[in-house]
């Protein structure tokens, strides 16, 4: 029987030669046949990587696909980073909340990132689905353990979205909003969603997962139609694809450095860093509260993440949950 192809070495071989190798070369030195390495050449093909071959030449790799691999997120981190100490890459998966979930309970540690290329039970807020095509946005999750009670919980959310929202603004020179509670918006259409889960005892918290869905390279025809916001990615605004490692190492690294500040100084700076980016300042918002539509003026958020709404009478009403419309 003939021996398997590493393709990892086959990789590496390819990658480290900046002109062709030939086929007989790359089979002495892989010890496999050269049938073998023109059959896993083609599979490498098929799996998005660009390689020339010239037949008295052999082969020469010229792009690889935009693959999620540990080893270049970890290199995008700066050092000492908490968010990050652990990064587990998977090809497939239900849901990354749901792996980090389990992670927690197993005593992974604090700043354990799950990402998936693809998830085919990506959820959303309020019971809602999340798209997760594979090979072209950012799905992670992860495991934080904060010294909080539950009740400040919500704080999180508020700190990840200010966290994808400079990623998104160091990457692309793009401006985006949110939305309360943790909808990012370019133009108007959603870029980014967060879903925050929790473990909790009564006056403390276990861990949170941080759940963040950036679309990044999805096309047009890709999102779902019956979606309740329009929707874009950040290909379709800036005219070009974005590398989702070095995204990934972007976020991270944001979110290390507004979690290192949030233990520091605590919801104030987050809170601010929201405000200035938030959609709905001096603006008329309505949300639907309890099957009941509740109409005034947006008047910020609360110490929980509560948003505050302003009547007319000069009541201040505090709604924790719901989807916010600027008027
Ligand atoms: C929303 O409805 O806006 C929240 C979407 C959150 C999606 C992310 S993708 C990574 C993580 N895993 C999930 O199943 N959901 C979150």
């Amino acid at each position: 029987m003939s021996r398997r192809v590493d393709q990892r070495d086959l990789l590496r071989l390819l990658g480290d030669t900046a002109g062709f190798v030939s086929g007989e070369q790359l089979s002495k030195q892989l010890g496999v046949s050269r049938t073998a390495v023109w059959k896993q050449i083609a599979a490498f093909k098929a799996a998005g990587y660009v390689v020339e071959s010239v037949p008295s030449q052999g082969y020469r790799l010229i792009g690889s696909p935009d693959l999620l691999a540990t080893e270049r997120i970890a290199a995008g981190l700066p050092s000492g980073c908490v968010i990050g100490q652990r990064i587990v890459c998977l090809p497939e998966t239900g849901s990354t909340n749901q792996d980090a979930f389990r992670l927690a309970e197993e005593g992974a540690v604090e700043g354990t990132v799950v990402l998936a290329d693809r998830q085919t039970a990506g959820k959303g807020r309020l019971g809602r689905q999340w798209a997760s095509p594979g090979g072209v946005n950012l799905y992670l999750s992860v495991v934080l353990r904060p010294e909080l009670p539950p009740y400040e919980a919500p704080q999180l959310t508020f700190l990840s979205a200010v966290a994808v929202a400079r990623a998104i603004e160091d990457e692309t020179g793009l401006k985006p909003a949110i939305k309360w509670p943790n909808d990012l918006l370019l133009g108007g259409h959603k870029i980014a969603g967060l879903l925050n889960e929790m473990n909790a005892e009564t006056d403390r918290i276990g861990f949170v997962i941080l759940g963040i869905g950036v679309n990044l390279n999805m096309a047009a025809d890709q999102f779902p139609a019956d979606l309740r916001t329009p929707a874009t990615s950040l290909k379709l605004a800036l005219g070009r694809p974005v590398e989702r490692n070095r995204f990934a190492a972007r976020l991270l690294a944001a979110l290390d450095d507004e979690y290192a500040r949030f233990r520091r100084a605590g919801f104030g700076p987050v809170r601010e860093a929201w405000s200035q980016r938030c959609n709905a300042y001096g603006r008329q918002v309505s949300v639907e509260v309890a099957g009941k539509l509740l109409v005034g003026d947006f008047s910020g958020i609360d110490h929980d993440g509560a948003l505050l709404v302003g009547r007319l009478d000069g009541r201040c009403e505090r709604v924790m949950s719901g989807d916010v419309t600027v008027l």
